[in-house]
């Protein structure tokens, strides 16, 4: 199973940030997980350049559905590649408030995503309202039915982040066991059912979001069906991003181990 440490930077970074960029690279020349930085689109291809050659990737944090056209504002997924992009964060809940993103708009973006070879991360979650409620698994569950409906992916193509919508940003964390129940269940939705079509989703990534730092990434790394983790705030800062690295690098087999 791949184990993939993702950056969101959100809006956030100019190019003196490039530095903490460097200094990632320079720090974590061969981690043994994935890692990635998703930077706001003005920093896509200078990040990139800077990337280039070494273990780091490089992604967007939104794309339109359609490739090109008389959508200001907008960026498609051909733009996103062309700028050095090879993963596209989806469905961000961020995006689903700030824009009212529905599901069916997701679900297009990630068609166009797949079909242009981005690598999507499509994030579920629920509000803490929701999770009062107890509606939890009900709607990341219908998040995951709806923006993949009928699309067709690999296990090299699709990545799930669960972050639930009061943990970014705020410090909070859901418990362990709540974060292990909701993992469980989406490698129980991804693995069966109509979603798996091709017999792969037992081996979609499933990530983490929401509130992950130095000091909870080895806990919440330890838990079954979790691979990784998606970062805000602390992947702006090459040493906080760098310590994510490390304890997700140290729960990956050694490679030269036989
Ligand atoms: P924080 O790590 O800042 O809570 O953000 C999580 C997130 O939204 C990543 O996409």
């Amino acid at each position: 199973m791949r184990k993939i440490a993702a950056g969101n930077w959100k809006m956030n970074g100019t190019a003196e940030d490039l530095d903490e960029i460097r200094k990632l690279i320079a720090a974590h020349p061969k981690p043994r997980c994935e890692m990635l930085i998703c930077p706001p689109a003005t920093l896509l291809s200078r990040l990139a350049d800077v990337a280039a050659g070494s273990a780091l990737m490089v992604g967007g944090q939104d794309c339109h559905p359609r490739l090109s056209g008389a959508h200001t504002g907008d960026i498609s997924a051909q733009m996103l590649r062309d700028a050095g992009a090879t993963h596209v964060i989806l469905g961000h809940s961020e995006r689903r408030q700030d824009h009212r993103e529905t599901d069916a708009m997701i679900r297009a973006k990630l068609e166009t995503a797949l079909d242009q070879k981005l690598v999507a991360i499509l994030c579920v979650g629920e509000t803490l309202a929701e999770r009062e409620a107890g509606k939890t698994l009900a709607v990341v569950g219908e998040q995951i039915r709806a923006g993949l409906q009928n699309l067709s992916y690999t296990i090299d193509s699709l990545i799930i982040a669960y972050e639930p919508v009061w943990a970014i940003g705020s410090g909070l964390t859901p418990t362990l066991e709540e974060i292990a129940e909701v993992h469980a269940f989406l490698r129980q939705t991804i693995r069966s059912g109509p979603l798996s079509s091709n017999g792969s989703g037992a081996g979609v990534a499933l990530l983490y979001g929401g509130s992950v730092k130095p000091s909870n990434a080895d806990a919440i790394f330890a838990l079954p069906d979790v691979n990784g983790a998606l970062v805000g705030g602390a992947s702006l800062r090459a040493s906080d991003f760098g310590a994510i690295v490390q304890s997700l690098s140290a729960s990956c087999p050694d490679p030269t181990m036989p």
